[in-house]
């Protein structure tokens, strides 16, 4: 039996599943799906030797993005918590980093700093899952990073806009 799928019947079951109810990869890659708006998924991990699995990634201008991080390690939050933050061009990355050390409070997103966030995910623990969604700035290169204290240097990579 020859069975196709027929985009309509994907649009159908992504509407009736609402915003990432399906998460299924062929429902994302569709042409038909990404003129409906679905976000291109992008899967991160972070572990206990503080690396980022993606340390680049490339995009067009105004993209939906969907950034799926899991904390992949298993040392206590406290030790080793993870998060991703991505900052606009231009921001002083050195600069937010630093005061994001002190800033426990606020998920180590430093307030008078916040400005310079496009987008982040909260700071998990081992195993912990968090997804954020956002629209591709302008054409650039951008910084994102781990802001969990003494993190920065390594986990950190590049979104290219184009
Ligand atoms: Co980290």
């Amino acid at each position: 039996m020859n069975i196709r799928i027929s985009p309509f019947v994907v649009i159908a079951a992504l509407l009736v599943a609402g915003p990432g109810g399906l998460g299924l990869p062929f429902a994302v890659s569709t042409a038909a799906a990404a003129d409906k708006g679905a976000a291109r998924v992008i899967e991160i991990t972070g572990n206990d030797q503080m690396k980022f699995s993606v340390a680049a990634i490339e995009a067009k201008a105004g993209e939906d993005l969907k950034v799926v991080f899991t904390n992949v390690g298993t040392l206590p939050k406290e030790a080793m918590g993870h998060n991703w933050v991505l900052l606009k061009a231009g921001a002083d990355v050195n600069a937010f980093a630093t005061a994001a050390m002190t800033a426990k409070a606020t998920d180590y997103i430093p307030p008078a700093h916040k400005d310079k966030v496009i987008a982040h995910t909260p700071v998990l623990g081992p195993k912990g899952k968090a997804e954020v969604s956002f629209k591709a700035p302008a054409a650039g290169t951008y910084t994102y990073i781990c802001s969990f204290p003494g993190h920065y240097m390594i986990m950190r990579g590049t979104l290219t806009v184009k």
